[in-house]
């Protein structure tokens, strides 16, 4: 059991880690230091850009759960990143597995939902999309939308400051391995060359964390495709009042237009694509990563298949917008895995590092209760069923190829690794 002195370290600054660090010191720990690349909000993080999907959707009651304590916050504490637009999941089949069983979840949690027998039904209730959802069907949840994801968490990262907590960034930030003596973890090792010693290592390292400890069996990355395009201020204001809308047939979602900043953007919820990297930490490794060295969202590089489907779905769901130049371009990455459930729990074998990752592309609408539940893992309070649900599985000798295909709710192209002539534009 940690003690309130320790020293913790936290590596990670996005929504896992700092929802971490500002729940820990709200129990009373003293001693707590959140590590990153960069500064929070990360450019380059999963948890980041300019909006998340808020949703209590789910077909697993656990995180529908978990969903609707988080929208008490979203609706109180981070109301002003918060955005009650709707959320409509559709589809060009008729009953969808996955929108069945999450309607049949949300409503056995006393929610309520509208049947869209004929998408086109939503016309009626918002008479600013300007989609074409014929042969679509699904249901809305007026109770969802979105959320400013940068300004989310640079709300939670400057609460974190204010109750104490040191957040460094930059080199000495920038974690390259864990350090080890024996089979304990004692801190980790900084790209400008120190060690930073701690009692505790909490690794909410996304994407990245396989880089510095063998999960491979339990998580592995995929970077997501996201288009934004700049509107005007007349064009932002004639798709007002429009939902956040999914397509699950392809995977394709779109959001309405950010206020202020008038940007519409696009994305897909799939498989995504593998970058292969080999790495020299806890062995020779090769994984599937965003790079560590410089940032993954300066290019703007998307795969061309990537960038054509997200182009179709403009088609579909803002056909007026579908040849207007993207503003900006970025794959997002992903922690995948086997079912979408995360990963927060003491290492099996490695004494004094705990790991909390494994967001799966669902991570962070649970921004405002995350921490708790990470907290309660950390201080082995929580339920028998949670801690066996987020439970790090020792490495298991010798298999490979562990597919990490979610929660049921992806859809669109399999994975697939980048090639050669694609890793190098990332
Ligand atoms: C926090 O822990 C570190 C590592 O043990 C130690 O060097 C530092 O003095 C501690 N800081 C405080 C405020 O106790
Ligand atoms: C949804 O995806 C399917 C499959 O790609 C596609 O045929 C359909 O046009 C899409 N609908 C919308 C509204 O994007
Ligand atoms: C991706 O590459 C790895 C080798 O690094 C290989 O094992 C795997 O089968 C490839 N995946 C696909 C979907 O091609």
């Amino acid at each position: 059991m940690p003690s309130k002195s320790d020293s913790i370290l936290i590596v990670g600054a996005g929504v896992f880690g700092l929802s971490t660090a500002l729940e820990l010191k709200q129990r009373g720990y003293t001693n707590i230091t959140v590590l990153d690349r960069y500064a929070p909000p990360a450019v380059d993080g999963s948890s980041v850009d300019i909006s998340r999907i808020i949703r209590i959707d789910y077909v697993d009651p656990v995180y529908c759960q978990m969903a609707r304590e988080a929208y008490q916050g979203w609706t109180s504490e981070y109301k002003d990143q918060y955005f009650e637009s709707g959320f409509a999941l559709l589809s060009e089949t008729p009953k969808n597995d996955w929108i069945e069983n999450s309607k049949a979840t949300v409503l056995a949690s006393g929610g309520t939902v509208e049947d869209l027998k004929d998408a086109t039904q939503l016309l009626k209730l918002y008479p600013n999309i300007q989609s074409d959802l014929s042969g679509m069907n699904g249901y809305l949840n007026r109770r969802g939308g979105w959320a400013d994801a940068a300004g989310s968490i640079q709300k939670l990262a400057s609460r974190c400051s204010v109750e104490g907590v040191s957040i460094l960034t930059g080199p000495r930030g920038s974690v390259v391995s864990l350090r080890k003596e024996g089979s304990r973890v004692v801190g980790v090792n900084v790209a400008s060359g120190d060690s930073i010693l701690a009692s505790q290592v909490i690794l909410s390292t996304g994407a990245w964390t396989n880089r510095l400890l063998n999960v491979a069996h339990a998580a592995s990355s995929s970077g997501q495709p996201v288009g934004f395009i700049q509107l005007t201020p007349e064009e932002a204001r004639s798709m007002e009042k429009t939902p956040v809308m999914i397509n699950m047939t392809n995977g394709v979602f779109i959001f309405p237009p950010t206020p202020g900043s008038n940007i519409l953007k696009i994305a897909r919820h799939g498989y995504g694509y593998a970058n292969k990297v080999t790495v020299q930490n806890d062995g020779t490794r090769t994984i599937s990563s965003p790079k560590f060295e410089t940032s993954n969202s300066q290019t703007g590089y998307l795969p061309d298949d990537a960038d054509e489907d997200l182009r179709k779905g403009l088609q579909r769901f803002c056909p007026r917008f579908a040849d207007r130049p993207w503003s900006f371009r970025r794959l997002c990455w992903y922690t995948n895995t086997p079912k979408g459930d995360f990963i927060i729990d003491h290492h099996p074998t490695m004494e004094g590092l705990f790991v909390a990752t494994g967001g799966a592309g669902h991570g962070f609408k649970f921004l405002p209760v995350l921490g708790k539940y990470i907290a309660d893992c950390f201080e082995n309070k929580a339920s028998k069923e949670l801690r066996k649900k987020w439970r790090l599985e020792p490495v298991p000798s010798g298999s490979t190829g562990h597919p990490m295909k979610g929660d049921g709710s992806r859809a669109g192209p399999p994975l697939r690794n980048l090639t050669q002539v694609e890793k190098a534009m990332l």
